[in-house]
């Protein structure tokens, strides 16, 4: 049997603490695979690493221990009370595999060649067959471009003289290509995508995908906009609140980090709709809600002679409980796109995304048919 690492960028968040101790559960036998996509039945013959042939570990800049984030999380209703210490021992052996992130004054090239020997030894020590690095650390502000982004030549030649030239998560995400691993970014950060580790990135055949988890509104709205779009309903505007605590919600409330956010969940309208209505979005932090996050949308739209008319929705879910099944899964879809030697960007697996890497399809159940139709490409191990 392959082995599989999961390494998590920002592994002491609530999302990558819910993934790893939901993965211990579902392994051990205690919990059911609800929220799993790769769990359905439409997608049990792709052959996929099972979930308890991960491996875990990553790198954060908290040092708090995953047992307490656990324990944190169950007090705060997201995984069960009880388990974090019936998964004590996984928990603690995880934790030991969590190294130092990268940090704002660390010279940029060393960063990167500490956090690739990481990911290596990783391999190495553990007998991992792939390694797939998921970005799920917190958002950074949008990235300015610069001249050192435009190609390999130039951000090498920048990195040389020691300038720091990278938003964070693009550090992690040179590491990953350098060290033979595939990238997912659950973050609406940067990442990968800059045009020098796109270059780097198609040198050495990485398999990639991206970008921001779509988990809560932007779900919906993915498969709401179509309904108004097919029925020849001209939407007027569709103006959206969220509210959400949590670190992420923490985060969002530094202007520049929230603007990140709201570039990627202003992109799938106008692609579904054909046209961009007015469409106002805001976040706000609510240190009260913790964990959980209510998105209220109200749509204004027009029909037949004119007519004005309203449809209004509330979404009330808990983030990282959404979000953890899908990032196992992309652990095992893209592990698995790596052992059958694909390379890229993983558009099948838009399905996941806000900003979907390589495709301009938003549609849900478009982006469901593809993913089941490109599983079906994945060669058996
Ligand atoms: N939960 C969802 O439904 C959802 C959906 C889409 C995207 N996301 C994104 O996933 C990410 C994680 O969300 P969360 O709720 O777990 O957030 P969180 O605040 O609980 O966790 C973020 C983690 O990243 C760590 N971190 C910060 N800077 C780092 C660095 N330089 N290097 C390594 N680690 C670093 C933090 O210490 C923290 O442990 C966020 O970017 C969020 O926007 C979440």
């Amino acid at each position: 049997m392959s082995r599989i690492g999961a390494w998590f960028v920002g592994a002491r968040g609530s999302v990558a603490t819910t993934a790893q101790v939901g993965a211990a559960a579902m392994a051990a036998g205690l919990v059911p695979s609800t929220g799993m996509v790769t769990e359905l039945p439409l997608l049990a013959e792709a052959p996929l690493p099972g979930v308890d042939e991960i491996v875990f570990g990553g790198h954060d800049v908290a040092t708090v221990t995953l047992a307490k984030r656990a324990e944190q999380l169950a007090a705060e209703g997201v995984i069960p009370h009880g388990l974090p210490r019936i998964l004590a021992a996984q928990l603690e052996a995880a934790d030991g595999r969590i190294l130092p992130g990268a940090e704002d004054g660390e010279p940029q090239a060393a960063a990167i060649g500490r956090l690739t020997r990481d990911l290596r030894r990783f391999r190495d020590e553990h007998g991992l067959d792939e390694v797939v690095v998921v970005n799920l650390a917190s958002v950074e502000p949008v990235c300015e471009p610069q001249p050192a982004h435009a190609s390999l030549d130039a951000l090498r030649a920048a990195l040389a003289v020691g300038e720091h030239v990278l938003p964070t998560s693009s550090l992690y995400a040179f590491a990953a290509v350098e060290a033979g691993c595939a990238y997912v970014n659950f973050t609406p950060s940067t990442g990968i995508q800059l045009p020098a580790l796109l270059e780097l990135a198609e040198e050495r055949g990485t398999v990639w995908a991206g970008r921001d988890g779509k988990t809560g509104e932007t779900l919906v709205k993915t498969v709401l906009a179509p309904m108004f779009a097919m029925r020849n309903l001209r939407v007027r505007s569709w103006a959206g609140t969220n509210l959400l605590g949590g670190g992420d919600g923490a985060a969002l409330a530094d202007p520049q980090r929230r603007e990140a956010k709201l570039e990627a969940k202003d992109a799938c309208l106008p692609s579904l709709l054909g046209y961009r209505p007015q469409m106002p979005l805001h976040i706000d932090h609510v240190e009260d809600m913790g964990e959980w996050k209510t998105a209220w949308d109200h749509v204004s739209f027009e029909g037949f002679l004119g007519v004005g008319m309203t449809m209004q929705f509330t979404w009330q879910g808990c983030d990282s409980a959404l979000a953890a099944p899908l990032v196992l899964d992309l652990v095992r879809l893209a592990g698995a796109a790596q052992q059958s030697g694909q390379h890229g960007p993983l558009d099948a697996l838009g399905f996941y995304f806000k900003e979907p890497a390589g495709s301009d399809e938003h549609q849900l159940d478009r982006q469901f048919v593809a993913l089941l139709r490109w599983a079906d490409t994945l060669d058996p191990r």
